[in-house]
């Protein structure tokens, strides 16, 4: 750990101070640089192992961080905010030298990154963000721009559901409610068929980003609304969980129901080429090397920039098949 245990008031209030003189990152501060130990101490609070995006997700910060001798401290939440927020408490009091997490759901998180920011210990954000009170409660903000993603869904839509004529009717399956890509995912769809009367939702239930309740959430539609012969899915997880549901009523995925979903992990690649679903929008979970870089430099005393978007693309059911032997996650 950079800063001595013992000494660890003394040496945050210095650290404050440089940085302070020298106009370093200046929110929540930079714990950087105190200490006979040089080797930074990260506590990463993570949601939970929900999907293979998030199982892709903890892979690559975990190898990241060992790669560049980051020690670091790590949790698994479960899904609960509560969980994060305790083992965001503990990180404080371990005095580690900088937080890292991906917020579980959007609000709530004001008290505890006070906190953070009181003890002077510097907060990034991973993947997905956070709605406070105040601002400058974190430094920096990784990830994807979920509204595009969204966005991209539904334009996929427009062109290649709307354009037919026929009527859509879309079985909409949310991520976790309350969590920033489920919030996010929704209103980028809802915007791009705004204009396309012909594509409707008619159910939209939340299946909290799992297998299990894609597949639940789809069966109970499916009972209540016979005519759904389209899905979009917040991710790939609960396409898959809504494909097991759709061959159990009988219908034929990516025929009778055509189906979109959010990731692109290697299970739902593989249904993309399988023809089980139709289009695919990628959501990159490797962000490990770039949290590490950003913890240097934020640690460093460096500027980094307020956001950092996350480069993705989309896929469809031939582009799946040319990609799939080098897929990594
Ligand atoms: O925050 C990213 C989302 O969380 C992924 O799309 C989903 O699979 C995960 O659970």
């Amino acid at each position: 750990m950079i800063r001595n245990k013992l000494l660890a008031a003394v040496t945050a209030s210095v650290a404050a101070l440089g940085l302070a003189a020298c106009g370093g990152s200046g929110d929540g501060g930079s714990g950087g640089g105190g200490g006979g130990d040089d080797t930074i101490t990260m506590g990463f609070a993570q949601v939970g192992a929900e999907s293979g995006w998030r199982t892709a997700n903890t892979e690559s910060i975990q190898s990241s961080a060992e790669a560049a001798g980051i020690d670091l401290q790590f949790s698994d939440a479960q899904g609960e905010q509560e969980n994060q927020i305790s083992a965001i408490r503990s990180f404080i009091q371990q005095r580690v030298d900088i937080i890292a997490f991906s917020p579980v759901v959007e609000t709530g998180w004001d008290a505890v990154l006070l906190e953070a920011k009181r003890a002077n210990i510097p907060v990034i954000l991973t993947d997905r963000s956070v709605e406070t009170e105040q601002e400058d409660l974190f430094v920096t903000f990784l990830g994807s721009d979920f509204i595009e993603e969204g966005r991209k869904a539904g334009e996929w839509a427009v062109e290649n559901w709307a354009s037919t004529g026929a009527q859509w009717n879309i079985a909409e399956l949310q991520g976790t409610t309350g969590a920033a890509p489920a919030i996010d995912r929704q209103e980028g769809f809802a915007e791009a068929i705004a204009g396309s009367p012909n594509l409707t939702v008619v159910a939209s239930q939340s299946g909290d980003f799992t297998r299990t309740g894609g597949r639940e959430v789809m069966e109970a539609m499916l009972n209540s609304n016979p005519e759904i012969n389209a899905v979009y899915a917040h991710n790939d997880d609960m396409g898959l969980g809504a494909i097991e549901a759709i061959e159990a009523a009988g219908k034929v995925p990516g025929q009778d129901i055509q189906i979109i979903t959010v990731d692109a992990v290697r299970d739902g690649m593989q249904a993309l080429a399988d023809g089980k679903i139709n289009f695919i929008v990628e959501c990159n979970p490797l962000l490990g090397d770039q949290l590490m870089d950003l913890a240097q430099q934020v640690l460093d005393g460096e500027e980094v920039p307020e956001r950092v978007v996350t480069e993705e693309t989309t896929f469809t059911q031939e582009q799946a098949a040319e990609v799939l032997p080098d897929r990594k996650y």
